[in-house]
């Protein structure tokens, strides 16, 4: 594929197909000023299917944030190979990665919505500087009616609960037909009915949607909600449950 088929692929692929992430030997060691480093993540090798869904455990400092980071394409690894939907995404141009970068979506443990913006003025954030092939507004108010929020579209940040403030950053990972969804502890912030809730919008999501998703958590009642459970120790996989 030349660049611009490969842009366009990553753009305008079919809304109900997610995307493979496939990871060979992947290392990534931080260096800190002095003599320490930490090797974060150690020879991973790992194939997700389209689809599937994949839970990353272990204990804090095991490596999971920065797992995530590598598949978003938002970190590079120091070695090893992270094909996305078959393509080696460090041989992509800056241009491609971007694209790329926007069929992947971000669910995190803080929700990171914008204090001043609507719920419905939040979920269109991250496609406004964009010209997309959808009618953004439509789309931002059919995900919040997905994730069970078509009555709240006008409430601030503030006016929502935990659980509906994790709703609305859902719906707004969703926005641009993600391929792959990564939810870094997003039940982290949140209580134990509150957060079961929100890994069965994220799971149903998924199945709808034929999303991948990667969901990092140390707890393991939210692990055994997806279909796969990896657990990582010293940036090293474990265990697999595949
Ligand atoms: N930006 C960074 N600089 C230096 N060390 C880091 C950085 N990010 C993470 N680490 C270290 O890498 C290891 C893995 O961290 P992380 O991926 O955040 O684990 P987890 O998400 O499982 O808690 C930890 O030892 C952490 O201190
Ligand atoms: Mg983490």
């Amino acid at each position: 594929m030349d660049t611009n088929d490969r842009e366009l692929s990553y753009q305008t692929r079919s809304q109900h197909e997610g995307l493979a992430v496939s990871l060979v030997a992947v290392s990534k060691t931080y260096r800190s000023g002095g003599s320490e480093s930490v090797t974060a993540v150690d020879a991973v090798t790992l194939d997700i299917l389209p689809g599937h869904s994949l839970a990353l455990t272990g204990r804090s400092g095991s490596g999971k944030s920065t797992l995530l980071h590598l598949i978003g394409a938002m970190d590079v690894p120091d070695e090893g190979q992270i094909t996305i939907d078959g393509t080696d995404i460090a041989r992509l141009r800056d241009s491609e990665r971007a694209a790329l970068r926007r069929r992947i979506g971000f669910v995190f443990q803080r929700f990171h919505l914008l204090p001043a913006l609507t719920a419905l003025d939040n979920v269109l954030a991250p496609v406004l500087p964009y010209r997309t092939d959808f009618d953004k507004v439509a789309r931002a108010r059919e995900l919040l009616g997905a994730v069970g929020l078509g009555d709240r579209v006008k409430h601030l940040p503030s006016q929502l609960s935990g659980g509906e403030q994790q709703r609305v950053a859902i719906a707004r990972a969703l926005i641009n037909h993600p391929g792959i969804v990564l939810a870094d502890e997003p039940t982290g912030n949140l209580d134990t009915h509150t957060g079961t809730e929100i890994v069965a919008v994220l799971d149903r999501l998924r199945t709808e949607r034929g999303l991948t998703l990667i969901v990092a958590t140390h707890d393991a009642s939210i692990a055994r909600r997806c279909g796969r459970t990896l657990v990582l120790s010293d940036g090293r996989i474990l265990s697999d449950s595949d």
